[in-house]
C-alpha cells in the first residue's frame, strides 16, 4: 500500500511538472501562465477537482513512445467560479508545445460531455501549436470530435474560450463555435492561415501579431468579444463574466443582492438628447446610470461600435443590453453591428436573459460598400434574432427611430414586450429633412418652404405620440424614470412564457 502511494505522488508530482523547468521558465519568460496556474487563479481557491492526470498519449511513431508526460498536454477538471460550477479545459504549452494528440482530445470531450450531462458552462483556455504533428490523422480525428461536441453543446450549456498563446489553422473552429472568445493582447492569436502561407499565396508580408493578435481580432475582424493585457488581468475578468451568465438554457439568470434601488431615479438622464436633433450624445453613458451599481461587462467594444452589446443587472438579475450609439457612424445599423448585436440577442434568448434595447437609430447605413457585402442578409440577422427571441424584451426610444431600423429594434411588432419612448423620441419612416425633399419636391427651390415643410413635417412625426396613438409604444416615460420603469417591466415579465412553433430549427440568413 505504501510504495503504491509513493508511486500515485510520483506520478502526480510528474504530471505537476508539465514539460519541466526549462519549458516552464521559457513559458513564464514570455509572460504567460502555466496551465496550472492559469486554472489555480480562475478558479475559487481550493475547488478544482482534476481528472484524467494519467492520461498518456499511444503514438509509437518519431520516437514518441519513448516520449511520455502524464496529462498530455492539457488539464481538465472541474471547480468552483464564487461557488458556481464550471467544467474547464487548459492545454500546456511546455508539453509538446499543447499540441493535440488522440488521447488530448479524449480528455477535452470527457469535460465536455460530463458538462452537458450536468449542465454547467465549459472554459477552455487554448495555449496550443496544433494537431500533434506525430500524430497525423489521429488529431484531426480528435478535432473534429469537439467541434462536433461544441455544436451538440451549443445553446444547452455557456461555451467561453480564452486563447492564451497560439490557436492556429483549423485549431481556430473551436473556440469559434463557442458562444465567447477573450484574447490576451502579445501572447495570442488566431488565425487559419499563418504568415508564412499567407506570404506564399498573396504575396502579403504581415506578422502574427498584425494578422491575428487580439488587437486585430477585437477590433477588425469582430472574432473576439474582448481582450485583456496579460494573463492575471484576462482570469480574473472571467471570473467577472461567469457571474452574469446562466448555468444552462434551463436555468433562469442567476441573481444576487444588490444596493442599487429599483426605483433610483436620475434626473441627469433629463439632460443627456441635445437641443439639436443632430448632435450625438454617449448612449454608454444612459447604460452606465441604469443599471445596477454602473456594472456593465460589455462585449466587443472596440468593434462595430455603432452599437453596444453586452450584459448588466437590474435588480439583481442579468440582462442583455443593445445600444445603439449615435456617437458613431450616428448609431446608424450597418453589417457589422447587425451581425454583432444579432449574435448576442441570441445568446440571450437561448440563456433566458431577458434583452433590454436603447434605441437611437437614423436607419440602415447606405452606400455600395454595404450593398455590395450583403446588408439586406446581415440586417435581416439582426431582425431575425430580435423576432424569434421569446425572452422577455424591454425597449426604450431615447431619440430616432426611423424607418426599417425602428421595425428591427426590438419594436413591439417584433413582439417587444414593453416599449417605452422618451418625450424626445422620434418614430417615423425617415428623418425630416429627407421626408421633405421626397414628398415636397416641387418646393425644394425655395428655401422658405423647405424650411416651412421641414418643420410642419417635425411638428407631425418628429415625436413619439402618433406611435402612441396606436399602442406601438406603451407609454412616453420621463428619462428620469427610466430605470424604475424598465425594473417593473422586467419584474411583471419575469414569468413570461410563450413558445415559437415546432420546428426542426429555423434557417437564419446566415
Ligand atoms: C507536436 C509541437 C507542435 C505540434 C509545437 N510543438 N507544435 N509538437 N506537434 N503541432 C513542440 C515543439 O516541437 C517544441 O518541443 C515545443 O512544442 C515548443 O515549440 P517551439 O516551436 O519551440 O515554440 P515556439 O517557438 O513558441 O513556437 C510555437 C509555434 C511552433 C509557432 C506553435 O511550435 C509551430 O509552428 N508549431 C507547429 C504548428 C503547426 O504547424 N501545427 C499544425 C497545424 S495544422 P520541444 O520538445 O522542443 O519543447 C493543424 C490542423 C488542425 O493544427 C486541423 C483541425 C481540423
Amino acid at each position: 500500500m505504501h510504495e503504491i502511494i509513493e508511486q500515485l505522488e510520483k506520478m502526480r508530482e510528474a504530471a505537476r511538472q508539465g514539460g519541466g523547468k526549462r519549458r516552464v521558465d521559457a513559458q513564464h519568460a514570455k509572460g504567460k501562465l502555466t496551465a496550472r496556474e492559469r486554472i489555480g487563479l480562475f478558479l475559487d481557491p481550493d475547488s478544482f477537482e482534476e481528472w484524467d492526470m494519467f492520461v498518456e498519449h499511444r503514438c509509437v511513431d518519431f520516437g514518441m513512445e519513448e516520449n511520455r508526460i502524464p496529462g498530455d498536454g492539457v488539464v481538465t477538471g472541474y471547480g468552483m467560479v464564487n461557488g458556481r460550477q464550471v467544467f474547464v479545459y487548459s492545454q500546456d504549452f511546455t508539453v509538446f508545445g499543447g499540441s493535440l494528440s488522440e488521447a488530448h482530445a479524449e480528455k477535452i470531450g470527457k469535460v465536455m460531455d460530463q458538462a452537458l450531462k450536468v449542465g454547467v458552462p465549459v472554459v477552455g483556455f487554448n495555449d496550443s501549436g496544433g494537431a500533434r504533428i506525430q500524430e497525423g490523422v489521429a488529431s484531426l480525428g480528435g478535432y473534429a470530435d469537439i467541434f462536433q461536441r461544441n455544436v451538440l453543446a451549443s445553446g444547452v450549456v455557456p461555451q467561453i474560450s480564452l486563447i492564451m498563446g497560439p490557436c492556429a489553422g483549423g485549431a481556430v473552429y473551436s473556440p469559434a463555435m463557442t458562444d465567447f472568445i477573450f484574447m490576451v493582447r502579445d501572447s495570442s492569436y488566431m488565425f487559419v492561415t499563418g504568415p508564412d502561407v499567407v506570404k506564399t499565396v498573396t504575396h502579403e508580408e504581415v506578422t502574427a501579431e498584425e494578422l491575428g493578435g487580439a488587437a486585430t481580432h477585437s477590433t477588425k475582424s469582430g472574432v473576439a468579444d474582448g481582450s485583456f493585457e496579460n494573463d492575471v488581468e484576462a482570469l480574473l475578468m472571467l471570473r467577472r463574466f461567469i457571474d452574469f451568465l446562466p448555468s444552462n438554457n434551463r436555468e433562469k439568470p442567476p441573481s444576487r443582492p444588490t444596493s442599487d434601488n429599483p426605483d433610483r431615479e436620475d434626473h441627469a438622464l433629463d439632460s443627456l438628447i441635445p437641443d439639436d436633433p443632430n448632435k450625438p450624445y454617449d448612449m454608454k453613458e444612459l447604460v452606465l446610470r441604469v443599471v445596477d451599481e454602473g456594472d456593465f461587462f460589455e462585449l466587443q467594444p472596440e468593434y462595430a461600435k455603432n452599437i453596444i452589446i453586452g450584459f448588466a443587472r437590474m435588480e439583481g438579475t442579468t440582462v442583455g443590453i443593445v445600444a445603439n450609439q449615435p456617437m458613431v457612424l450616428a448609431g446608424c445599423l450597418d453589417i457589422h453591428s447587425s451581425i454583432k448585436a444579432g449574435r448576442f440577442i441570441r445568446f440571450c434568448d437561448a440563456f433566458n436573459i431577458p434583452v433590454l434595447t436603447f434605441v437611437d437609430v437614423p436607419g440602415f447605413m447606405p452606400g455600395t460598400s454595404q450593398e455590395y457585402g450583403g446588408i439586406i442578409k446581415h440586417g435581416a440577422k439582426l431582425l431575425y434574432a430580435y423576432a424569434e427571441a421569446t425572452v422577455p424584451k424591454v425597449t426604450v426610444i431615447t431619440r430616432k427611430a426611423y424607418g426599417g431600423a425602428y421595425d428591427v429594434m426590438s419594436s413591439k411588432h417584433l413582439r417587444g414586450d414593453v416599449n417605452f419612448a422618451w418625450p424626445t423620441a422620434e418614430i417615423a419612416v425617415m428623418g425630416p429633412k429627407g421626408a421633405v425633399e421626397i414628398i415636397f419636391r416641387e418646393d425644394m427651390e425655395d428655401p422658405n418652404m423647405i424650411e416651412a415643410r421641414t418643420e410642419e413635417y417635425r411638428q407631425t412625426f418628429a415625436n413619439p405620440f402618433i406611435a402612441g396613438r396606436r399602442g406601438y409604444i406603451d407609454d412616453v416615460i420621463m428619462p428620469h424614470a427610466t430605470r424604475k420603469r424598465i425594473c417593473r417591466s422586467l419584474m411583471m415579465l419575469r414569468n413570461k412564457q410563450i413558445e415559437n412553433p415546432w420546428r426542426k430549427h429555423g434557417n437564419i440568413p446566415l
